[in-house]
């Protein structure tokens, strides 16, 4: 019988994983700190959940900490390896932290399996991130998709010209975004997606030299219930989602047409239930997304109409470093290989959110406050 270790089983897409892998009759163990921005300073009810949950263990615990990791190797056959510190823009100042967490989390993870601590792991599952993409695919031409082009960052100068669109470096015109796949070139423009792909290059390195089974999951932007309402540092839907209840304004950054691929939580969770449980290991990066890239003043009206609220949204021209222009994924291979294909429309899944959120008590709006933060950093224009 499996037993599979998920890290950060606490946080978001754990708490959709896990009680689904429990349901499959595996046994999970869940391994988190219960980090305080992501689960407020008062952990009870996520605690509440995982202790009436059956088939499942909860060990409060880092992967930053050998004891902890050690502890929790035990009798597992798989690890699903979730637990990240998640914020893109603070990873850009909190840069210890994020690699002390991301990379040296799974640094001491790998280290175990390979130095076997753990002889019945048979397949590790990483939770990756499209941001290690950067811009991701673009082409001249929609037409001309097999002329690919990953192209550099945006600078402050092309954003303080609203030049939005990324351009040929030869000819200065705007270029055409493509869904990504699995083998566009990686550019990293941020810590934590620098972070991810380190996760990614120990958990491949290590799982081929050491004979384990290795799944890489690229997930595009995740959305839905259960993610933390508390974090001003990721997920634009609970950011909007906390204006729209306090009748506050939603600010958009540049002209709005900037495109997110956004897929719901409970498709994430199929492809890892997935991963797992395939009968030979994927051993290759798939991306898990919903194929379809949405602008963000887009996704804020049809967030209103979920809240059947007024469209209170207002486009402000301003940037963020950094901040990629749009985002798309290729996703054939998680068809192909784990014969998954996404099953929540956003319209449905917009709907089920908006019904999680209505339940949970109303946050602070803290987007005034990141923001700050950023501009202070000179992040922001
Ligand atoms: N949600 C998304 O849109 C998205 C997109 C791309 C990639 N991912 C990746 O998916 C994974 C899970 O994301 P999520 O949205 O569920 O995030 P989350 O922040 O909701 O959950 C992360 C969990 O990890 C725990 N954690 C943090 N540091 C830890 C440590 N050192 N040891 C043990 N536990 C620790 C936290 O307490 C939290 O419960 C992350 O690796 C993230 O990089 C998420």
């Amino acid at each position: 019988m499996q037993t599979v270790l998920v890290t950060g089983g606490a946080g978001f897409i754990g708490s959709h994983l896990v009680p689904l892998l429990a349901e499959r009759g595996i046994s999970v163990r869940v391994l988190d700190t219960l980090a305080p921005q992501i689960h407020g300073m008062l952990p009870g009810r996520t605690l509440d959940w995982l202790a009436n949950t059956p088939g499942v263990e909860f060990v409060r615990g880092s992967v930053a900490s050998e004891a902890d990791l050690k502890a929790s190797l035990d009798g597992i056959t798989a690890v699903v390896h979730l637990a990240a510190e998640t914020g893109t823009g603070q990873s850009m100042y909190e840069i210890d932290r994020y690699c002390r967490e991301n990379v040296q989390g799974t640094a001491l993870l790998m280290h175990l399996l390979a130095n076997g601590a753990a002889p019945s792991v048979q397949r590790v599952v990483l939770a990756s991130s499209r941001s290690v993409y950067g811009e991701g695919a673009y082409t001249y031409d929609e037409a001309a998709d097999s002329i690919r082009i990953t192209p550099s960052f945006r600078t402050a100068e092309a954003l303080r010209a609203g030049q939005w669109e990324p351009v040929c470096p030869k000819t200065g015109t705007a270029l055409k975004v493509v869904p990504t796949r699995e083998d566009d070139r990686t550019a990293p423009a941020s810590i934590y997606a620098a972070t991810k792909l380190m996760q990614e290059d120990l958990v491949r390195i290590t799982c081929e030299s050491a004979g384990i089974g290795h799944a890489i999951l690229r997930l595009q932007n995740v959305y839905g219930e259960g993610q933390s309402l508390n974090n001003p540092y990721t997920g634009i839907l609970s950011i909007f989602s906390t204006r729209i209840r306090r009748g506050l304004e939603l600010p958009i950054f540049e002209d709005g047409m900037e495109s997110r691929d956004f897929v719901h939580v409970s498709d994430v969770a199929g492809a890892f239930v997935a991963a797992v449980e395939a009968e030979t290991s994927a051993n290759c990066v798939i991306n898990v997304g919903s194929g379809v890239a949405t602008p963000v003043v887009e996704i804020a009206r049809a967030l209103c109409k979920a809240f059947d609220a007024h469209e209170n949204v207002r486009v402000t021209g301003q940037f963020r470093l950094g901040d990629i222009r749009h985002n798309v994924a290729d996703i054939s291979r998680l068809r192909e290989r784990l014969g998954q294909v996404p099953a929540v429309s956003l319209s449905e899944g917009l709907r089920r959110f908006a019904t999680w959120v209505s339940k949970q008590p109303l946050p602070e709006d803290q987007l005034g406050r990141a923001n700050e933060e950023l501009a202070r950093r000179k992040m922001m224009g």
